[in-house]
């Protein structure tokens, strides 16, 4: 980690607890207007505050993420060591990679003062950069997903998530950045609502109603649990920050999970979904993807904060 006497760049507000709701936007930026979203991304710090300030308990939190495909043209050089694009996978389900140049993942305690600063937000890009996706996530019940199961869970917390999540000494030029991964997925609620209880805990390799892991000699290999914990050459658990949220329009029978992912290396995330999608020695693919679909696939560099009050120009 870099030297604590000297000023350690500010990350962005990823390290929160989970909250009520969220608004996730992704947009796409227009060629030739990198100048004027380098000044908005210099504003949205100032922008965060005006809405958040006047609502302290709201405990209002906006993180920006840069993709590939706009860094040198926002930014030039030097680039993040591990930022590329999402890497489309294709196994008995498909993973796919979508347009995707910022990510502005809003959290809070109510929805309303995210959907105040995705507004200011989007006014202000508007005609330099266009929504391609929009969703907005609310909690179900006890930190369910949609399939009914607590999510989040086995997040790390304090000291072990900044080392998960924050990049250190490795690329000393970005210290104190991070790197998020987006995926929308889609239930099948009819197909796992079908299942039985006993069937669903299976393929999520936890209990519902109680949250308890499954022990391992019960836990299917292609359970989300045992093809999602990993470990490194030394036998230490890779973590990631996720915070996933519910989303949804009962009308058209649209029923959802927005996975975000947060990790100090992509690579970690990239070996999760690998596991899930084309699977392991014991496993085809991660059971939960027969009965979820995703839709999108992103992966952007989240700079520090310092970084996004004052970016660089190419
Ligand atoms: C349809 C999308 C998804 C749903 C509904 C879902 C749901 C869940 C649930 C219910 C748990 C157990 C409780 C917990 O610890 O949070 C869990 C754990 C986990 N999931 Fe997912 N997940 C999804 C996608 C993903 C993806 C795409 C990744 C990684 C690329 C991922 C990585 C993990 C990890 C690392 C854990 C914790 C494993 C552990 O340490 O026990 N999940 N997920």
């Amino acid at each position: 980690m870099g030297s604590p006497t000297t000023s350690s760049p500010e990350p962005q507000a990823i390290l929160t607890p989970l909250t009520e709701a969220s608004i996730f936007l992704t947009f796409v930026v227009e060629p030739g207007a990198e100048d004027a979203v380098r000044d908005v991304l210099a504003d949205v710090s100032g922008l965060k505050r005006s809405v958040g300030f006047r609502l302290p308990e709201g405990a209002l939190t906006c993180v920006v993420g840069v993709g590939a495909a706009v860094w040198d043209r926002l930014f030039g050089t030097p680039r993040p060591a591990g930022l590329h694009e999402f890497r489309a996978l294709d196994g008995d389900h498909h993973a796919p990679s979508t347009p995707g140049d910022l990510h502005v993942h809003l959290r809070a305690r109510r929805l309303d003062m995210c959907f105040e600063l995705a507004q200011l937000l989007t006014t202000r890009l508007r005609g330099h950069a266009r929504i391609v996706d929009e969703v907005h996530g609310f909690r179900f019940f006890d930190e369910r997903d949609l399939l009914g199961f607590v999510d989040g869970t086995e997040n790390p917390d304090g000291a072990a998530a900044a080392r998960a999540v924050l990049v250190g000494d490795e690329d000393p030029g970005f210290a104190g950045g991070s790197y998020v991964v987006t995926q929308k997925y889609l239930h099948d609620m009819a197909g796992w609502n079908a299942l039985s209880t006993e069937e669903q805990e299976n393929a999520i390799g936890r209990t519902k109603l109680q949250d308890i892991e499954m022990p391992e000699d019960r836990k299917p290999p292609d359970s989300h649990i045992a093809l999602n914990v990993i470990e490194d050459d030394k036998g230490q658990q890779l973590q990631i920050l996720r915070f996933n949220m519910p989303f949804g329009h009962v009308g058209t029978d649209e029923y959802g999970t927005y996975f975000v992912g947060y990790a100090h290396d992509p690579a970690v995330i990239e070996k999760m979904l690998e596991n899930m999608f084309l699977g392991t020695a014991d496993a085809h693919h991660d059971r939960i993807l027969d009965f979820s679909t995703a839709t999108t696939g992103n992966l952007y560099f989240v700079p520090t904060a310092d970084f996004l009050d004052d970016p660089p120009s190419p």
